[in-house]
């Protein structure tokens, strides 16, 4: 449970990052450093509109209790005076390195864009060493977001970065430097081949990142400018991940994946453990303005939140979400319901996980998990179906996904108006918010054989 506004709020979170008070969006420069893992965020402290963006930061030992520490970089400079958008965070020699994107406003109004680094030496206290290289020919002033590695291999360290072409279309761009201080051009991720393969390209590409996950390259990014397609990309913007060859290169059968097939998911960022584990962040907020405003936290002057930490895994082509295991100390009280018939439970102001594990093949079901929310399973149809009516104008909204295998499993992580669903082990997952006054309870019917509900209340004091 972190400090700040939200600790009283009528829709309070207890094991989701919040801000303070203002507005959250991205997770930032995430790392395990000297023992502790840091967390940074988007953030506007000073009210809940996305102007003025600097680096909230927190810190923790087990990815769940965090503690606030001085926000790490405001905007200053005449590179980054109008905002310090995002990035990442490595070590090298003990000290802790991060790179953001310092926007800056011309009095013209048209937008200037800086790929930016600072420094500290004990995790708190952070010095800007200032632009890291000159902004690419041939690519429009969006360009951002540096995700920075040390390839083990060509032993040179990696950027990535999202931008746009001129011609107004998402790619990624690629720099290397040997030395940590000169950085080289190396082109854009895919050539227009490599493009071609890919069926919606959008006009912008954000937050890119490139990792390894059990052998596997995998590619995330969060493009705009996608067109809703059957159940997916429902939202604003998406966020999308792409499998690729050792050689970066996308394989022609491969296709585009939706990380999440929720109401709010956008622009993760992955880091390593010291034990070797890929976590997820991502920000559970992006949706028009108009709804933003409209959010019934922003009267209590906050705003969003990020998803709870998970855990990624890949194996036979396909990329599992889990949440990780330190959220399974959080588990006190537990109980065990029937999937069969009808049950009413009241969920825990700290946040209530419930595990439906079911035998052969899954009946229809349905969890309503406050009023008006509810997951559906139509089991001839093989479709999930999370409904919820809207807080902007109470008209009712749905998103859905196709199962194309056997129901076995879903979990719920519920925090007072978060919830993530994990469908079989993390091959799928939905993040949502809600925003109920009256006190939560879980309603369960359905026909289903099975092991059962797992209920366990969750206590994050
Ligand atoms: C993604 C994003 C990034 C940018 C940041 C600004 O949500 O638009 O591309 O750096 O947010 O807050």
């Amino acid at each position: 449970m972190l400090d700040g506004r939200v600790k009283d709020s009528r829709y309070p979170l207890s094991f989701h990052c919040t801000p303070e008070e203002g507005l959250l969006n991205d997770p930032n420069g995430l790392i395990e450093y000297q023992g502790a893992y840091h967390l940074f965020y988007q953030w506007n402290s000073k009210d809940c509109s996305h102007d003025y963006k600097s680096w909230g930061h927190v810190v923790s030992q087990d990815m769940i209790h965090w503690k606030r520490l001085p926000v790490a970089l405001v905007p200053s400079e005449p590179y980054d005076k109008d905002g310090i958008y995002s990035g990442s965070a490595i070590e090298k020699d003990g000290k802790l390195y991060l790179f953001y994107t310092g926007n800056v406003i011309n009095p013209d109004r048209s937008r200037s864009s800086f790929q930016c680094w600072a420094v500290s030496e004990n995790g708190v206290d952070f010095k800007k060493l200032g632009p890291l290289f000159e902004h690419p020919q041939g690519y429009t002033r969006h360009v951002r977001d540096p995700k920075v590695w040390f390839d083990n291999e060509t032993h040179r360290w990696r950027l990535v970065l999202g931008a746009q072409t001129l011609a107004e279309q998402g790619t990624i761009l690629c720099y290397s430097s040997a030395d940590f201080k000169k950085w080289q051009f190396d082109g854009e991720l895919f050539d227009s081949n490599e493009m071609d393969k890919i069926s919606q390209r959008g006009y912008m590409w954000e937050c890119p990142d490139l990792f390894q996950v059990d052998g596997q390259e995998l590619l995330l990014y969060s493009p705009q400018g996608l067109t809703a397609e059957r159940e997916q990309y429902q939202n604003i913007h998406q966020t999308v991940y792409l499998s690729l060859t050792k050689e970066w290169q996308i394989a022609s059968e491969n296709e585009l994946v939706e990380m999440d097939w929720g109401f709010e998911f956008y622009a993760p960022q992955t880091f390593e453990t010291a034990d070797e584990r890929r976590i997820l962040y991502g920000w559970m907020g992006v949706m028009p303005p108009e709804k933003e405003q409209a959010q019934p936290t922003v009267a209590e002057k906050w705003v969003h939140c990020l998803t709870i930490p998970r855990e990624l895994n890949f194996h036979e082509g396909r990329l599992y979400q889990r949440p990780i295991r330190e959220l399974q100390q959080l588990r006190g009280e537990e109980s065990t319901f029937g999937l069969m018939g009808d049950w009413k439970c009241p969920l825990a102001k700290f946040g209530s996980e419930i595990l439906m594990t079911f035998d052969s093949f899954a009946e229809d079901f349905q969890v309503e998990v406050t009023t008006g929310f509810s997951l559906l399973f139509d089991a001839k149809k093989s479709l999930l179906e999370l409904s919820r009516t809207n807080w902007e104008d109470g008209k009712k909204e749905f998103r859905h996904y196709h199962l194309d295998e056997p129901l076995k499993e879903i979990q719920l992580m519920i925090d007072g108006s978060a919830v993530e669903i994990f469908v079989n082990h993390g091959v799928a997952v939905a993040s949502a918010r809600f925003f109920a006054l009256e006190k939560p309870l879980l309603k369960y019917n359905g026909k289903n054989q099975g092991r059962g509900v797992h209920f366990s209340l969750l206590d994050c004091r």
